[in-house]
Parts: C-alpha cells; sequence; structure tokens
C-alpha cells in the first residue's frame, strides 16, 4: 500500500486521542522506583545537554568573580546541599529516591562551561527538581555560585567546613557565617552590617523576606524566620559598634566631586545630601567602610531598575539612573574608604 497524505492525516488525527486515552486508563507508569528505560534516560540527559549548551551560546558571562566563595558556599549548604550532597556530606536517602537523582556535582562540574554552569544554576531544569533561582534579576549571583561550583572539586571536608561554620559571635548563627560574628562583613560581596540603622537594616530584611528586594541569597537566609525575630535581629545588629573603614587613601577621581555635587547635567544628585552625615533619614544607610565590590554592584542594580529595598528605594534609583559605570566604580571606591561613623537610632 501507498502511504498518501490522506493516511498521515488520519494518523495525525487518531494520535493524540489514542494518547490521551492510554493517559486515562492508566497504564503509562510515573513511579520513580524503577528508573527510566535506558533510551529515556539517554534522550532526557541528550535534550538537557543541548537545550543548556544553545542556551549559554546566546547568553555568555563574564569570568566569575574570585572573591565570593563564603557567602556562595553558605548558599550552597542551605540551598543545594540537601539534594546534591557536599564535601563529607553525602546525599540523604530520600533524595536518591529522586528521578532524575540529583547527581553528586563533584564529578560533574568539569563538563560544563561556566556559560552552560550559570545557565543550570539561574534557570534550573525543567521536569527534575532542578530549581531555578529565586532570584531571577540577580546573574551577579549566579555568577557567584559558578565561582563556588569551579572550586567544589578541590575542597576537602576540613575545607567545605570550614567555608560554611558559622563562627561564634553576637550575631545569630544563620547570618554570622557570612556577616561575621560581629556583623563586620564577609568579604568584598558581603555588606557590613554593623553600624547600619535599626530602621534600615529591619526594612531590608522585610523587604529581602517579601521579596521587594531580590537577592536569592538573603531570600533564603530569612526563608521561615518570623518577622518578629528579624526585627529583634535587626535591634540588636543596630547596636554593635561601627568599624574601621579602608586605610588605604582611595585614589584621586572625580568622585568626592560628584559625591559633593553630583553631575546635574546628568541628573545625578549630590550623594551626600543625602548619605553625608547626620543622616536626616534613618531609611538611608551609611557608606563608609562598605566593600566597594558590594557598593558597585548595588548601584547597578539600582540603575538597571533592579534593586528594591525600603520606602525610599525608588528616589535612590532615581539617583543612580544617570551613571555611569566608571562613575559607580570611582564612587564605590571612594564610599568605602571614607570613615564610618557611629550608627544613628
Ligand atoms: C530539590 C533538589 C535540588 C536542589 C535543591 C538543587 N538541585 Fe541541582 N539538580 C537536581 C537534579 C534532580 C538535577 C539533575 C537534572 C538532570 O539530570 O537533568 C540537578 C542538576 C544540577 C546541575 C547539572 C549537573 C549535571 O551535570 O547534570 C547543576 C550544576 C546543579 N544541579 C546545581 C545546583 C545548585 C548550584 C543548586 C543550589 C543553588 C542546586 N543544584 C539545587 C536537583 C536539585
Ligand atoms: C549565605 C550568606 C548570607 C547569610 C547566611 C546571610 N546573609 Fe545577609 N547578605 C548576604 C549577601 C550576599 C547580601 C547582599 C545581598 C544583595 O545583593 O542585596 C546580604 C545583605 C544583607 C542585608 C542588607 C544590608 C545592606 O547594606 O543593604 C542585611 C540587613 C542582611 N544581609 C542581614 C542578614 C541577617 C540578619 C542574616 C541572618 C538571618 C543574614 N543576613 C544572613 C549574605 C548572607
Ligand atoms: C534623595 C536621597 C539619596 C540620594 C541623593 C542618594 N541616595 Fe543612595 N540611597 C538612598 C536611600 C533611601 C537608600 C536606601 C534604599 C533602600 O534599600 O531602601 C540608598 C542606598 C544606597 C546604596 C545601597 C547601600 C547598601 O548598603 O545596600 C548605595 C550604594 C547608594 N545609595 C549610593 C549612592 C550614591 C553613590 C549616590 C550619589 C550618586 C546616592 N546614593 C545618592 C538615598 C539617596
Amino acid at each position: 500500500m501507498r502511504i498518501r497524505a490522506r493516511h498521515l492525516l488520519y494518523a495525525l488525527l487518531v494520535a493524540p486521542p489514542a494518547a490521551l486515552l492510554l493517559a486515562w486508563l492508566g497504564v503509562i507508569g510515573v513511579g520513580a522506583a524503577s528508573g527510566h528505560w535506558a533510551v529515556t534516560d539517554w534522550f532526557l540527559h541528550f535534550t538537557m545537554r543541548s537545550s543548556v549548551r544553545t542556551a549559554a551560546l546566546l547568553d555568555p558571562v563574564p569570568a566569575p568573580p574570585d572573591d565570593a566563595l563564603r557567602p556562595a558556599a553558605g548558599h550552597y549548604d542551605r540551598g543545594c546541599a540537601p539534594c546534591h550532597g557536599a564535601p563529607g556530606k553525602p546525599r540523604p536517602p530520600q533524595v536518591l529516591g529522586m528521578l532524575p537523582k540529583p547527581p553528586d556535582l563533584v564529578g560533574r562540574v568539569g563538563s560544563w562551561s561556566d556559560a552552560e554552569l550559570h545557565r543550570i544554576v539561574m534557570h534550573g531544569v525543567r521536569f527534575t527538581g532542578m530549581p531555578a533561582w529565586p532570584a531571577q534579576a540577580r546573574d551577579d549571583e549566579g555568577l557567584m555560585m559558578v565561582a563556588f561550583l569551579r572550586a567544589l572539586p578541590d575542597l576537602s571536608p576540613e575545607d567545605y567546613a570550614g567555608l560554611v561554620t558559622a563562627p561564634e559571635g553576637t550575631l545569630p548563627a544563620g547570618c554570622s557565617g557570612c556577616h561575621g560574628p560581629e556583623g563586620r562583613g564577609g568579604g568584598p560581596r558581603v555588606p557590613r552590617l554593623a553600624g547600619q540603622s535599626e530602621t534600615y537594616l529591619r526594612q531590608s530584611l522585610a523587604a529581602y523576606a517579601q521579596g521587594g528586594r531580590e537577592s536569592g541569597i538573603m531570600a533564603q537566609a530569612v526563608n521561615g524566620v518570623p518577622s518578629e525575630t528579624l526585627a529583634e535581629i535587626a535591634r540588636h545588629v543596630a547596636r554593635l559598634p561601627a568599624t574601621d573603614g579602608g586605610a588605604d587613601p582611595a585614589p584621586a577621581t572625580p568622585a568626592p566631586a560628584i559625591a559633593r555635587v553630583g553631575r546635574p547635567e546628568h541628573g545625578v544628585p549630590a550623594c551626600l545630601s543625602c548619605h553625608g552625615e547626620p543622616r536626616k533619614n534613618p531609611s538611608v544607610p551609611r557608606l563608609g567602610g562598605q566593600p566597594a565590590a558590594y557598593l558597585a554592584a548595588q548601584l547597578r542594580l539600582f540603575r538597571d531598575g533592579e534593586r528594591g529595598g525600603g520606602p525610599y528605594a525608588n528616589v535612590m534609583a532615581r539617583a543612580a539612573a544617570g551613571l555611569e559605570d566608571e562613575e559607580i566604580d570611582m564612587l564605590a571606591a571612594w564610599f568605602s574608604q571614607a570613615p564610618p561613623e557611629p550608627a544613628k537610632p
């Protein structure tokens, strides 16, 4: 018999109801225990690898930062290790019953490029349980995670424990691992908390918890912490003494002039009209002594319309809208060296 267009049309008409009938009869197994057929397994992995490869080609990423290991490890320990395990922490048995099993990443990361890992971390993998990053605007956080994944295969259990164990101090254990025992910061990508006002801390924590300020790392850190506890932590942290600013003077740039008078021709206001001392509005954070990389990242988020926050975050977004990249870097460097001032209530 010759196959004619007519036959193909019949097949196309019959296939969907037939599939629906099979599904309705309940003969298609959905149990995870028996695993996939080898061919299904191959096909799913082939599809996943191809999809990630193509998406990553269209979305290249800059080099992952080399100064973000601690906050990324802290996030990995809470958000990823429960499925993927970590050095010295095998995957729990209930996770091994998932289909597909979350793989031990130590042997896997080497087979992906940075852009591919970034793609997986930001977008997750459909139908597998691999979740997307909870803050989709934060490509920079995804890149911090890629840097950690690159380091993972070389970490001994002791190295890993050293990265994720919270030091004892006056900050709760759920915070001190990244922000330091006295809130004085944990490297260039993590803000110092000591010296900020209670109002600013409380408003920031509420914004993370409610999603108004996007950060996958902080969203997870405050997840499940009752709002009264967060308010209590804010009250407590606001009493911690402010710390020394940077020791080296910032390089000579136009930054102090922008801070004092702004760049009216670009619509940039004088930063110190709000951030100068004494700050009249407790919702305005202290910038002196914050790490430059952190300040620059926040300024880029404000400028790009991705940084929420407390009730006055929109005025800050307007202030940053006209900033150019070099201006952001020089302002961040200058403010990070400015001496910190005592906190206000
Ligand atoms: C609920 C469990 C779960 C959580 C939580 C989870 N993953 Fe996954 N992940 C998976 C599963 C399942 C796969 C396998 C996907 C597949 O086989 O296509 C996977 C795959 C991956 C892969 C690709 C590995 C490979 O070679 O196939 C990477 C990289 C990865 N996850 C990183 C992370 C990171 C980083 C986090 C934390 C931010 C995370 N995962 C959180 C379940 C999880
Ligand atoms: C896994 C690391 C990690 C943990 C744990 C963590 N933080 Fe953070 N925190 C960060 C990072 C990274 C940022 C910057 C996020 C951003 O880009 O908005 C941040 C930002 C903040 C800010 C905003 C500060 C500012 O200047 O705007 C506050 C407040 C804060 N954290 C408080 C806490 C508290 C309280 C806890 C404990 C409940 C906590 N953090 C736990 C890493 C962490
Ligand atoms: C009109 C008042 C105002 C002006 C002018 C202003 N800011 Fe802000 N800025 C704020 C407020 C309010 C916030 C806090 C937003 C929030 O998270 O609720 C803020 C936050 C910031 C932050 C984030 C700090 C952190 O800990 O996350 C940076 C960085 C910053 N400003 C830098 C600048 C720079 C640089 C300029 C000058 C170009 C400037 N600001 C001008 C009001 C202002």
